[in-house]
């Protein structure tokens, strides 16, 4: 068996898009801060990073919705979901945000790196284009039909319905969510990551994985089946990272291509903070360090297959010992959403009930193998029976 010197826990970045509610702690901010505290008990040398996922069409799309600009919104939300994680016993070494200069450069010398060793590919495309606006469209910025389960409400890059990934001109009949007419087509060029080209390296890595858990291993092997392809990782937008290149005007880093390497940015800010500025590199550079990233199930691709290609192709980084991914919370028996308003928002409930209690509730529900569900019943239920009562 391998042995490690030291553990890094990576937590996923919250989307500095609105408030976290009790489905974001089950999936993954309790599990990782369960196992973290449990391993600084047996004297572990570990360390717990996390930040707000402030990039990306999420983003803007709330802008939008909302009257204001991204960085209002990313404003509030960040120090509202900072202040809420620690309020709720969330013990991070270092909570950043991808805004900050230290990521900005960290993400942009990353690009270069792989630009440099002429990993990417560049294509010129045709894409979605919205003429009353007179922007492109990616992402969520379109809605359309899905082509593999029929679902009319669609987003660019993803099916919730049936959970596909998909890209914006793969939706039936789209419509731009920002002025809900037809776009049309225009072309325009962008920097591809090329996961064909390391689909073996990943399938051969992620082989010597069998102990990951099931739910992880069936999404990387039906990604690995259907065969990787290549992926943009620069969009047309003018929130987030600016592509380092001249003439990359009105173009940015993909949000998940820079979020990600948010966990090395904040990792630098932990070791800037802990008066060692080069610390960071053993906790990423070096063999005996345990990588391990809590996340929820839609992230898994991410996490196994997208971001260790690019460590691959970067070079000099650790991969992913483990990848604990949990399945979804429900609420009293109805799926979680921001947009309709169905969820427990964690600010709110602390304000009325001592955390521990909720911490405790959910660590015996969460949906370790399985969706699971959330219910003020259950809750009740435990707090008098098992805490009251027979700890009590
Ligand atoms: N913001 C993403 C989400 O909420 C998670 C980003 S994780 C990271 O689904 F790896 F990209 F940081
Ligand atoms: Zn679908």
């Amino acid at each position: 068996m391998k042995t490690y010197k030291r553990t890094l826990v990576t937590s996923a970045l919250p989307y500095a898009n609105g408030p976290l509610h009790i489905g974001h702690l089950a999936g993954a901010y309790l599990p990782s801060d369960l196992y973290t505290r449990f391993q600084r008990m047996r004297g572990t040398d570990i360390v717990h990073v996390c930040g707000s996922d402030e990039h990306g069409v999420p983003i803007t799309i709330a802008a939008e919705r909302e009257g204001v600009t991204p960085q209002q919104v990313v404003d509030r939300y960040h120090s509202l979901n900072k202040r809420t994680f620690e309020r709720f016993g969330i013990s991070f070494d270092h909570y950043s945000r991808t805004s900050s200069p230290v990521h900005h450069r960290t993400a942009s010398d990353f690009f270069l790196k792989l630009l440099e060793k002429g990993v990417f590919k560049r294509k010129e495309e045709w894409q979605l284009y919205d003429a009353e606006k007179q922007m492109f469209l990616p992402d969520r910025y379109v809605k359309g039909t899905c082509p593999s389960c029929g679902h009319p409400e669609a987003y660019g890059d993803q099916c919730e319905s049936c959970g596909t990934s998909l890209s914006p001109s793969e939706l039936i009949d789209p419509v731009s969510a920002l002025s809900g007419t037809p776009p049309e087509k225009r072309r325009t060029e962008h920097w591809y990551l090329p996961l064909g080209e390391f689909q073996e390296k990943i399938d051969t890595w992620i082989g010597s994985h069998p102990e990951w858990k099931p739910n992880v291993l069936g999404q990387c092997q039906s990604w690995i089946q259907a065969g990787l392809s290549d992926r943009a990782v620069t969009r047309d937008l003018n929130w987030g990272v600016p592509v380092p290149v001249d003439g990359a005007d009105g173009k940015v880093l993909y949000v998940w291509f820079d979020a990600p390497i948010g966990y090395i940015s904040a990792t630098k800010e932990w070791a800037e903070a802990a008066g060692d500025p080069d610390r960071w590199k053993a906790y990423w550079q070096d063999e005996q360090t345990r990588l391990v990233h809590f996340i929820g199930k839609d992230n898994i691709v991410f996490h196994c297959i997208i971001f260790p290609a690019m460590l691959m192709a970067h070079g000099g980084f650790v991969l992913p010992e483990q990848v604990p991914a949990n399945e979804f919370l429900n609420l009293e028996g109805r799926k979680l959403s921001t947009s309709r308003n169905w969820a427990i928002w964690v600010h709110e409930v602390i304000e009325e009930t001592d955390p521990d209690l909720l911490r405790y509730v959910l660590a015996g529900t969460m949906p370790e193998t399985r969706d699971s569900d959330f219910s003020w019943k259950e809750f009740q239920q435990r707090v008098n029976t098992e805490l009251a009562d027979v700890l009590g």
